[in-house]
């Protein structure tokens, strides 16, 4: 196909009225940084899991603004809560009221969310249980501290509270800013071989990163044969390699490269 005729491919819905409506004309509204691309994936993966008869709590670290917070909430059922997690410090304390502003304001209630000001260096996987009324934890967002460090500490904290059929998510990956995150990743899937890469989001600009998700290997096939359907116009032919495992690579540009 050629650069004239290239017409992006079309951004998934989640399947959920509020969440679609939300996604159309609040997100970009909400300042924060991830794409809306991976908005409707996620929130779309969500949906997947309620189709699977998976239920609980989903939790966010890095909610900042509520951006992408709030699209995952509105993906859950009624009595399922999502736990935004933030040191609500910066740019400025008030960040925690613009939070809870957001939330109220794109329809988000209280009883969906809790929310948690603290310092994810700090929380045990017992802390984060407790916020959630001690039920293990079907999706994870990890979008905080952008540290090797930091991002290690983070991801052996989610997956200790995940439900065996659960999903972490992760933000910023391949990120020209961010080169070390990866080598944080590659550290806990070594140490953690139960766990494997389901997708690829790609990103949509540079501040709109690329995601990574992840899900337990016995979970890989089940996930992976209903996405190839559902996301059947976004997928990228080649894939990606983690070597020697293979998963989904999902964007809106799904062009190879022309060599003609
Ligand atoms: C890139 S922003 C998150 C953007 C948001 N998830 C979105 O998609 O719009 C990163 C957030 O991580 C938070 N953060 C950084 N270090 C943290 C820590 N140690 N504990 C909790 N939150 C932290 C920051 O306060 C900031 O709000």
């Amino acid at each position: 196909m050629s650069a004239e005729t290239y017409v992006p491919a079309p951004m998934p819905s989640i399947g959920v009225d509020v969440a679609d409506a939300y996604l159309a004309k609040g997100y970009q509204t909400v300042p924060g940084m991830s794409s809306r691309f991976a908005a409707a994936v996620c929130g779309r993966l969500l949906r997947l899991q309620t189709e699977f008869g998976i239920s609980g709590p989903i939790a966010e670290i890095g909610t900042f603004e509520g951006r992408f917070f709030i699209a995952l909430g509105h993906a859950l059922e009624v009595g399922e809560v999502a736990l935004g997690i933030d040191l609500f410090d910066w740019p400025n304390p008030e960040v925690l009221q613009r939070f809870e502003a957001n939330c109220t304001k794109h329809g988000l209630a209280a009883a969906r969310r809790v929310t948690w000001k603290t310092d994810s260096r700090t929380m045990t996987p017992a802390d984060m249980l407790a916020k959630v009324g001690g039920q293990k934890l079907r999706f994870f967002h990890i979008d905080g501290e952008h540290s090797r460090d930091a991002l290690t500490r983070d991801l052996e904290r989610a997956t200790a509270v995940m439900a065996p059929e659960g999903i972490i998510v992760l933000d910023d990956m391949l990120h020209p800013g961010y080169p070390t995150l990866m080598v944080a990743v590659q550290q806990w899937l070594e140490r953690n071989p139960d766990w494997c890469p389901l997708a690829v989001l790609d990103r949509e600009t540079i501040v709109a990163a690329t995601k990574f998700v992840f899900c337990r290997r016995d979970m890989f096939k089940r996930y992976e044969t209903r996405m190839l359907d559902i996301f059947a116009a976004n997928i990228w032919p080649l894939g990606a390699d983690f070597e020697p495992h293979w998963c989904l690579v999902l964007g809106r540009d799904t062009r190879l490269a022309a060599i003609t």
